[in-house]
């Protein structure tokens, strides 16, 4: 607990920032996590991801950007990996994942100007057949991050968005979500949040995780099942058989490089499976983020640093 709190804290110091991306071992590491540098990287791994029956969302890693020119970088930025994908025909098989503090959130006005910014990237999904799914960040952005989705809905409804079991709130929101052609993606959360609006305990995020699932489930929405915790991969499979889901009603993600055997081998067995594939420059915090959520990935970290 500690650990992941120290690094969470990290993941926002740019000394440290620093620091570890100027190591040449950590590359190696990253390189588990983060599919490269490139779009072209990127397109790379969705394919190799489809020939296994995976499918994919691209996050354009940034986050947390100070001007609009950097928020207009990643606008483009995603502009351009909807182009590619185009060129891989795989439809709704393969989507994108934004930030909208990667669009100005948190600038003045960033509210107006994240959602100006995220409309063309939205209608160019749109226009492919496929979908964006605004990922979530700290607490303090989920108001606004739903009402850019409410926005985004009217014109592109199959627009997604996350909510995160360790909040306090999640339960409500999951079932204003829990709706006719709704796209939720339910995870733990990732981020270090005070008591006062989310659950600390490890068994606690646990429980409100599957009283989650299960408004989910048994609504009338698509659930995105995003967790690698085989009790929360086996709970989203009996809650789909008691709702008498579908294959095609719902999905597990999972993140680029965690579990890949498991990944594959749900996917073989009928499972849709939907891999989460960041690619970019910019992968400091993700990273750190990776680190913080199980201890295992730093003693890897750790080994590779030693063994340079
Ligand atoms: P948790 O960390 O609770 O671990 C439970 C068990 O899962 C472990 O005991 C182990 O068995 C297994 N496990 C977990 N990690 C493993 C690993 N690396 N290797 C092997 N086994 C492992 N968060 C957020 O705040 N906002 C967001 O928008 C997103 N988006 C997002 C998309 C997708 C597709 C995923 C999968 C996750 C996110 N997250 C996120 C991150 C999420 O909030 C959470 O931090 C991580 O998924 C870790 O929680 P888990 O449910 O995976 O298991």
């Amino acid at each position: 607990m500690l650990l992941s709190k120290a690094l969470l804290a990290a993941s926002r110091r740019p000394a440290l920032r620093r620091l570890v991306t100027g190591t040449p071992a950590t590359r190696r590491v990253v390189d588990r996590f983060v599919a490269g540098e490139d779009l072209a990287d990127a397109l790379t791994a969705v394919r190799a991801l489809a020939a296994d029956g995976i499918r994919a969302t691209l996050d354009h890693l940034g986050e947390d950007i100070t001007t609009r020119t950097e928020a207009e970088h990643s606008r483009d930025a995603y502009l351009a990996a909807l182009d590619g994908l185009a060129g891989l025909g795989l439809g709704d098989g393969a989507e994108v994942s934004v930030k909208l503090s990667a669009f100005g959130q948190a600038l003045p006005d960033g509210h107006e100007l994240a959602l100006d910014l995220v409309r063309p990237v939205a209608a160019a999904a749109s226009a492919i057949g496929t979908t964006v799914t605004l990922d979530m960040e700290d607490h303090r952005t989920i108001d606004s991050t739903l009402a850019a989705l409410d926005e985004l809905r009217k014109e592109h409804p199959g627009t997604g968005a996350v909510l995160q079991a360790m909040l306090l709130r999640t339960e409500d929101d999951a079932k204003a979500l829990a709706v006719t052609g709704s796209r939720v993606r339910l995870v733990k959360g990732a981020y270090d949040e005070p008591p006062a609006v989310a659950h600390r305990k490890k068994k606690d995020v646990d429980a409100a995780y599957a009283r989650c699932l299960e408004i989910l489930m048994a609504g009338p929405g698509y659930p995105m099942v995003g967790s690698h915790d085989p009790a929360m991969v086996a709970l989203a499979h009996e809650l789909a058989a008691q709702h008498s889901r579908t294959a095609d009603s719902w999905e597990l993600q999972m993140l680029y490089g965690i579990r890949p055997d498991e990944q594959r081998r749900l996917a073989a067995a009928g499972t849709r499976v939907r891999a989460y594939v960041p690619y970019g420059g910019d992968w400091y915090a993700y990273f750190m983020r990776r680190l913080a959520e199980r201890p295992a990935n730093v003693g890897f970290f750790l080994r590779s640093l030693a063994t340079r």
